[in-house]
């Protein structure tokens, strides 16, 4: 079986006295779509923001094809083939989904790559 495309093991993050992921595994195989659900305050987007380098961890660790990676920025988390779609209030809401997704992505001339985004895809 081939390695999971990404896996986050024991992943814990604490803000304060708040535990909003405590030992959390999270395994992607490739091609697999994965939805995350919890109740609002389970820590979904505390997890994501540390697989995306905006939060780091206070213990756990990331693997992209079974290699471990430090990821402590979004730059990292890009180059490692990561990226985000943030929640509505995070997006700009006059691009479209794929603009969105490639907003971080520097183009040609500070601009958006459309057509690199979507030969990406
Ligand atoms: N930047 C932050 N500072 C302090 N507490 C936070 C922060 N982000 C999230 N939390 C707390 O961590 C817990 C998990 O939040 P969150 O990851 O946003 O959950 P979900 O996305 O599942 O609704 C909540 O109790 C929330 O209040
Ligand atoms: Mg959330």
């Amino acid at each position: 079986m081939p390695a999971p495309l990404i896996e986050m093991r024991g992943i814990t993050k604490s803000f304060g006295a708040v535990k909003a992921n405590e030992a959390v595994d999270l395994s992607v195989a490739p091609g697999e779509i994965l939805g995350l659900l919890g109740e609002n305050g389970a820590g979904k987007t505390t997890l994501m923001n540390v697989l995306f380098g905006a939060y780091a961890p206070d213990a756990g660790e990331i693997l992209i094809q079974g290699q471990p990676v430090r990821i402590t920025s979004s730059a990292d988390a890009l180059a490692a083939g990561i990226g985000m779609v943030h929640q509505h209030f995070h997006l700009a809401p006059r691009l479209t989904v794929l603009e969105n997704l490639l907003i971080g992505i520097p183009g040609k001339a500070g601009r958006i790559d459309r057509a690199g985004g979507l030969a990406r895809l």
